[in-house]
């Protein structure tokens, strides 16, 4: 199956506003963190100049102290909930105050490696590397204050994987009263049941509440939050990113490059002991309580991406999901009780995620995983067009459409881009 790569360059130009892209027209009306490193690198297949706009848009909303939040709002927008006023963060221009996963560094190397004007990508990676290097430690200082080595998150949307099945004990902690009032806008875009529920928003705002109270500051938000998780996914996505940006400090930043090297270290240490044997995977660990989250879900392979782990035995518990689904990489494992192929991340296979376990499978040795992977994205994508998720037992597209960041992957994975 092939992808067409001019369709997909389209919906990244329909979702232009201007040197960001919005994930996708009125469900997600502004610029999102992890979504924008991605579609960077979607831009860099064809116009590197517009992947740096991308990235340096991204960098407008970073903080003093660092951090670089999950929205910028760049322009208004009344189709999205909650917006700058729930927030209220005080920030110019106006962002959320929690994070995301932090793919950036990764993306910055490969626009860096792919862009033909080679004068361009040195002034261009020159002048956000220090901004990339302010952001991790940034995660390191405020997210791992006694260094072991794992960062936390300490709402389900740094995450990105909002509503995983993974985070239903945790989140159960959170109470379902909000100082705000929940006024969704997402299910008006899109079938409810493709969403999470309004118990998931509850306490979702009662997060955004707390934290608002403690002022957005990182060493307040951390002491107040009474959800903390050492995620799987976000340790694994920083550790590779970590690698990234030790490769563009070497050329740009080389002081930087020793305490990069000593983070690169704790982190492979502390990610290697969140395997579990019964599981065959990797599981997050709730930090309030001091106990693994036993939910099997595809955060739980992304150590591969970043170069930790038996990517044999992986390789052979993806092989046992696949025995329950038509299409890899379910969200969760459909033999988990939480198991719904339409909800969001309790199920549908999300094509970024498939694409890091792809990359990181290759990298690995694990040839037959990797190409699965990519052949069964170019499937869906094929066949359901960019649609923000899939259906791991139909193929079917769900969620928004049009969506920027299935069409990057689109391009990353189109046949001249990836020969398996
Ligand atoms: C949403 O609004 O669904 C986002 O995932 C939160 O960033």
């Amino acid at each position: 199956m092939t992808i067409d790569i001019e369709a997909a360059r389209a919906v990244l130009a329909a979702n232009d506003r201007g040197g960001y892209t919005v994930p996708t027209a009125r469900l997600y009306p502004f610029q999102w963190n992890w979504d924008s490193a991605f579609v960077a690198m979607g831009w860099a297949s064809f116009d590197a100049a517009r992947a740096w706009r991308e990235v340096e848009r991204l960098l407008e909303g970073q903080w003093q102290d660092g951090r670089i939040p999950h929205i910028v709002f760049h322009a208004p927008a009344d189709t999205y909930f909650p917006g700058p006023d729930v927030w209220g963060t005080h920030h110019t221009p106006p962002t959320s105050g929690i994070v995301q996963p932090p793919v950036l560094a990764t993306a910055v190397r490969a626009v860096f490696a792919a862009d033909p004007d080679r004068a361009r990508a040195d002034a261009r990676a020159a002048a956000i590397v220090p901004a990339l290097l302010r952001s991790h430690r940034w995660w390191h200082a405020a997210r791992d204050p006694q260094a072991t080595g794992l960062v936390a998150i300490l709402h389900p949307w740094e995450s990105g994987m909002d509503n995983s099945p993974a985070w239903d004990t945790a989140l159960a902690r959170v109470p379902t009263t909000t100082a705000t009032k929940i006024v969704r806008r997402d299910t008006g875009h899109v079938d409810p049941a493709m969403r999470p529920r309004a118990e998931d928003y509850q306490r979702f705002i009662h997060l955004v509440d707390t934290y608002r109270g403690a002022g957005w500051e990182a060493a307040r938000m951390y002491a107040a939050a009474p959800f903390r998780v050492a995620d799987v996914a976000t340790n694994a996505i920083l550790l590779r990113a970590e690698r990234d940006l030790l490769s563009l400090a070497e050329r740009f930043a080389a002081a930087a490059c020793g305490a990069i090297g000593a983070r690169i270290a704790r982190m492979e240490q502390a990610l290697a002991a969140l395997w579990s044997d019964a599981r065959g995977l990797f599981l997050s660990r709730d930090l309030v309580a001091g106990a693994a989250l036993d939910v099997a879900t595809s955060a739980g392979f992304l150590p591969v991406w970043a170069g930790v782990g038996d990517a044999s035995r992986l390789a052979a518990t993806l092989g046992r999901w696949l025995t329950r689904a038509r299409f890899a990489v379910p969200s969760t494992d459909p033999a988990e009780p939480g198991f719904e192929p339409l909800r969001y991340w309790r199920g549908p296979v999300w094509a970024v995620v498939n694409w890091m376990l792809a990359e990181g499978f290759a990298t690995a040795g694990e040839a037959a995983s990797a190409h699965r992977i990519r052949n069964d994205t170019r499937a869906l994508i094929g066949g359901a067009g960019f649609a923000e998720y899939f259906d791991p037992l139909t193929g079917e597209g769900a969620g928004g459409g049009s969506f920027s960041w299935t069409a990057a992957i689109g391009l990353l994975l189109s046949d001249a881009a990836v020969a398996d």
